[in-house]
């Protein structure tokens, strides 16, 4: 977010609530591979980018959380929504995201203040660029600093899973939240969900990660998401008969899925085999990455894409457009939808210096299929990779008195 947002965000919170805040930053992440396959304890490989929401945020001295946001003006009961930390309930609007984690820190025994917060950013909404989860980290970590508590970033990141469960309904695997928390720049993140343990690998040099926004939101995004996910777990009941000892689809070995797929309904071994594919992927993929088999990546994106449009059936016409339109464009290495689906964005690594012929290209190619005209705006971001959620420094004139603060890593 630029210098004069960040002026804007800390103005308006003066206005607004009478005190000078601090401000905290969590980003927005793309996920190079490994769709779906969190919630199913298996493999994903996100990359936190420079998109990112930043919150302002001062103490208050009762248990109340006062909350407003710089991108909507809120459409009832003035500008400012109030939830108190003594009785956290989901009000169905987009505070939700802060009350509950709020509520999910305090379940963890820490003991909040209430605080006043204001809200801005520039990750696209409902774009499948995990704008909710960002919000969740910064004001995860805005609570903790305004109250003088230290939390693990993982645990933070799990704080706002369970937020997410328990306040939004959205039943999400630990991806979003996790590399919001635990980004670092220039790097993408091999994380195994079930363990939690995560391998940092070094993205290609010389290409930009450009995003193209289909400009079709993710509606249906929730509610089908439940679907899939309840549909894997069919998936494993029922090979449980002939493997016993598995928890979830990550423990398939491909052999063993195509021995027993037959006792599966269709929809079900596809939905299943897209998962146990796309783990080989991720796996095959961190091996590219390790030996900087840039061409590798090509054909396991490219995979991928196809996994989840045939298999996971997460796809949309306008996202196989811009994968198919990306893919004969100048300077594309690799690309793919990115994210739960159902409209929303696709990644791609584009050589650095045709980034923008690529970009001029695929948003060209994608107006004139389109129509350009049916309400569907596509945009394209070139993006950088990002550290994860931090305080940002007060804009003070002598830098060197800024509080440091122990174990941050912004940059
Ligand atoms: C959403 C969820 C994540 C993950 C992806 C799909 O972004 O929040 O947990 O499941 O979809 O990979």
């Amino acid at each position: 977010m630029n210098s004069e947002r960040l002026s804007a965000l800390r103005q308006s919170f003066a206005r607004l609530f009478g005190q000078t805040p601090r401000l905290f930053r969590a980003p927005g992440r793309v996920n190079l591979i490994g769709e779906h396959t969190d919630y199913n304890d298996g493999f994903v490989m996100p990359v936190a980018i420079s998109r990112s929401t930043v919150i302002a945020a001062s103490p208050r001295d009762d248990r109340q959380l006062h909350m407003s946001s710089l991108d909507f003006r809120e459409a009832s009961g003035g500008n400012v929504r109030v939830s108190s930390l003594d009785d956290p309930r989901p009000a169905r609007a987009w505070t939700d995201y802060i009350t509950g984690v709020a509520a999910m820190l305090e379940r963890r025994g820490l003991r909040l203040r209430g605080a006043n917060l204001l809200v801005a950013s520039d990750i696209p909404a409902g774009a499948g660029l995990s704008s909710s989860a960002a919000l969740e980290m910064a004001s995860g970590w805005a609570l903790l600093h305004t109250a003088g508590q230290e939390m693990d970033r993982t645990e933070l990141a799990l704080a706002g899973q369970e937020a997410e469960h328990a306040f939004v309904g959205t039943l999400c695997g630990i991806m979003d939240q996790y590399i919001s928390a635990n980004g670092r720049a220039g790097q993408a993140t091999c994380l195994d969900c079930r363990s939690l343990s995560a391998e940092q690998l070094q993205l290609p040099e010389g290409f930009d990660i450009v995003i193209c926004n289909t400009g079709v939101k993710h509606e249906l995004a929730s509610s089908e998401y439940n679907v899939r996910r309840r549909e894997c777990q069919q998936g494993v009941e029922l090979l449980r008969r002939f493997l016993p000892r598995i928890q979830n689809l990550r423990d398939v070995s491909l052999p063993d899925f195509e021995r027993y797929r037959d006792a599966l309904p269709e929809v079900i071994q596809r939905r299943c085999r897209h998962v146990i594919t796309e783990n080989q992927r991720v796996l095959r993929t961190r091996e590219a990455l390790r030996e900087g088999h840039w061409n590798k990546l090509s054909e396991l994106l490219a995979a991928s894409h196809q996994s989840l449009r045939m298999d996971y059936e997460v796809s949309c016409a306008e996202l196989d457009l811009m994968v198919d339109l990306a893919q004969r464009a100048p300077g594309f290495l690799a690309g793919r939808m990115t994210g739960g689906g159902f409209g929303g964005c696709t990644v791609n690594l584009v050589e650095r210096q045709r980034s923008e012929a690529f970009v001029k290209a695929v948003l060209t190619g994608y107006n004139r299929r389109t129509g350009g005209n049916c309400g569907i705006q596509a945009e394209a971001y070139v993006v950088a990779s990002a550290s994860g959620v931090c305080a940002l420094p007060d804009p003070s004139p002598q830098p060197e008195l800024v509080e440091q603060i122990p174990g941050e890593h912004c940059q």
